[in-house]
C-alpha cells in the first residue's frame, strides 16, 4: 500500500489531521491500535474552544454539536465557600466555549470518515515507523495476524503519550520538559442533572473539586486525591460527601446518583522539543500533556493539526516546505501558552502537599485578585476560551471578529 501520509492514532489529533487532508486531496491513512468503540468510550474533558468549534463547522462535522453542545458563558470559582463569576464574551470580544464531550466529538469524526471514505485501519498491532530520516519513510503492523506495509512521503504521530513515535525519535534529538503533580483526579459521570448551569472550580482546605457536566441530565464531577489513592478508596457515599463539602453552597444543589465511570488520572505537564523529526510530525499529546484544569488537551491537539495540515497542503500544492520546516516552531508557540495556563490554573486551585503556610496565603492572595481584579479575569478569560491560532496576532483585535 502508497499513502501520502501515514497518520498514527485516530483519537483527537489524528481524525482531525484525517479529514483536514481528506478535503484538500492529499491522501492519507490512519493506523490505529485499538477498535473503534474503545477510542470513542474513552472518557476525556469536555470544553471544546470556539477554534475548534469552527473546525468542526469548517469540516461539516458540526451538527450534533450545535444541536447538542451546551454554549457557556463563563466559569464559576469557589475559593473559601465563597463563588465568583468569570463571564467570557465581555472579556474577550464576543467569544465563549461549548461543553460537548470529547467522546462525542470522537463519534461525529468516526460517522463523517465512513461517510467520506477516509481511510483508517483499526486493530493495527505493533505498529513500527522505518526510515523516517530518509526519503522513503514506511510503517509496518499486524493485521488479524497478517504482517503489513504501508509506503509514504510522511509519518504524522497522532499516537498520545504512550504510542511508538516519539519512541521512534532518537533520544539525543529531543528535549524534554515534564513536571508530575504530587495528587490525581478522581473522576465519575452520573445520570443526573448539573448542580448549575455551568461550571465549578473549587480550591477548598480539603483539596480541589470540579462540578461539570455534559448535559442537561448528565454530570462529571472531579476531586482532587493523593496520588496513591484509587477507585477502590472512593465509594459513591464518600465521593459525594466529599464533593459537596468541597463546592461550599453549591454542594446543597448537588444531585446524588449512582456514579458510572469512575476513574483517577494523574496530572502532568509534558513537552517534548522539537515536534519534527525528518519526516515524522507529532502532533497531540503525543508531544505535550498539560493537567486537565482548563479542559486545554483536545484543544491543543487541533490547534497542532490545523497548522500541520496547512503546511503538509502546501507541500503538496505549492512544492513548498517553510510550512513543514516551520511547523514545529509554530506549534509549541500556541503549546506553551496553554502550558502555563494549565499550569497557573492548576497551581491556583489545587492543595500542595508541601506547601508552606506562605504558599498558602499567596494563593489565597491570587484567588482574591482573580475575583476582584477585571485585569485578572480578562487574562483568566482570553485564556481560557482559547488563545488565536495566529502566534503574536493581537487576542482582542481577532476576538472582535468573533462578536
Ligand atoms: N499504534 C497505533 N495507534 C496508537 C498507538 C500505536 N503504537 N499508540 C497509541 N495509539 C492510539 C491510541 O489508541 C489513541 O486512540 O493513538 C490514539 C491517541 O489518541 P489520544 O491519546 O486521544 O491523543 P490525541 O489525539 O493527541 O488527543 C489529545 O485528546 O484524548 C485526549 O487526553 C487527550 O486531551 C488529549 C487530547
Ligand atoms: C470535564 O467536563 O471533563 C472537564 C471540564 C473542565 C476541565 C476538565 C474536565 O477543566
Amino acid at each position: 500500500m502508497r499513502t501520502q501520509v501515514a497518520i498514527i492514532g485516530a483519537g483527537p489529533a489524528g481524525m482531525f489531521l484525517a479529514h483536514l487532508l481528506h478535503r484538500a486531496g492529499v491522501a492519507a491513512v490512519v493506523l490505529e491500535r485499538r477498535d473503534r468503540h474503545y477510542v470513542e468510550s474513552r472518557v476525556r474533558a469536555g470544553v471544546v474552544e470556539q477554534v475548534a468549534v469552527d473546525l468542526m463547522t469548517e469540516l461539516g462535522v458540526d451538527a450534533r454539536l450545535k444541536r447538542e453542545g451546551l454554549v457557556h458563558h463563563g466559569v464559576n470559582i469557589v475559593s473559601d465557600g465563597a463563588m465568583f463569576r468569570i463571564g467570557f464574551p465581555e472579556l474577550t470580544g464576543g467569544r465563549s466555549v461549548t461543553v460537548y464531550g470529547q467522546s462525542e466529538v470522537m463519534k461525529d469524526l468516526f460517522d463523517a470518515a465512513q461517510a467520506r471514505d477516509v481511510p483508517i485501519v483499526f486493530d493495527a498491532e505493533a505498529v513500527a515507523l522505518h526510515d523516517l530520516d530518509g526519503e522513503r519513510p514506511y510503517t509496518t503492523w499486524r493485521e488479524h495476524g497478517v504482517e503489513r506495509r504501508l509506503d509514504c512521503d510522511y509519518v504524522v504521530g497522532c499516537d498520545g503519550y504512550h504510542g511508538v513515535s516519539r519512541a521512534s525519535i532518537p533520544a539525543d534529538v529531543l528535549k524534554i520538559y515534564e513536571k508530575v503533580y504530587p495528587f490525581g483526579w478522581l473522576g465519575i459521570l452520573t445520570d443526573a442533572p448539573p448542580c448549575d448551569d455551568e461550571l465549578i472550580y473549587c480550591n477548598h482546605a480539603r483539596g480541589f473539586a470540579l462540578a461539570s457536566m455534559r448535559s442537561p441530565t448528565r454530570s462529571r464531577y472531579y476531586v482532587q486525591v493523593p496520588a496513591d489513592e484509587g477507585i477502590e478508596d472512593w465509594p459513591d457515599a464518600r465521593f459525594w460527601d466529599e464533593m459537596q463539602l468541597r463546592l461550599g453552597d453549591a454542594g446543597s444543589r448537588l444531585v446524588r446518583a449512582p456514579s458510572f465511570d469512575k476513574s483517577v488520572a494523574p496530572l502532568r505537564s509534558f513537552v517534548a522539543e522539537p515536534m519534527r523529526w525528518g519526516r515524522l510530525f507529532l502532533a497531540g499529546d503525543a508531544a505535550h500533556i498539560v493537567p486537565p484544569t482548563g479542559a486545554k488537551g483536545m484543544n491543543l491537539a487541533v490547534s497542532d493539526v490545523k497548522f500541520l495540515s496547512e503546511a503538509l497542503i502546501a507541500r503538496y500544492r505549492e512544492g513548498t516546505d517553510a510550512g513543514l520546516d516551520g511547523y514545529s516552531t509554530r506549534a509549541l508557540a500556541r503549546v506553551w501558552k496553554a502550558e502555563r495556563f494549565s499550569w497557573w490554573f492548576t497551581s491556583l486551585t489545587h492543595r500542595f502537599p508541601e506547601m508552606t503556610p506562605i504558599d498558602q496565603r499567596l494563593q489565597t492572595a491570587e484567588l482574591d485578585y482573580l475575583r476582584s481584579s477585571r485585569a485578572a479575569q480578562q487574562v483568566f478569560a482570553e485564556n481560557y476560551v482559547g488563545l488565536p491560532l495566529q502566534h503574536g496576532e493581537p487576542i482582542l483585535d481577532r476576538a472582535v471578529a468573533y462578536a
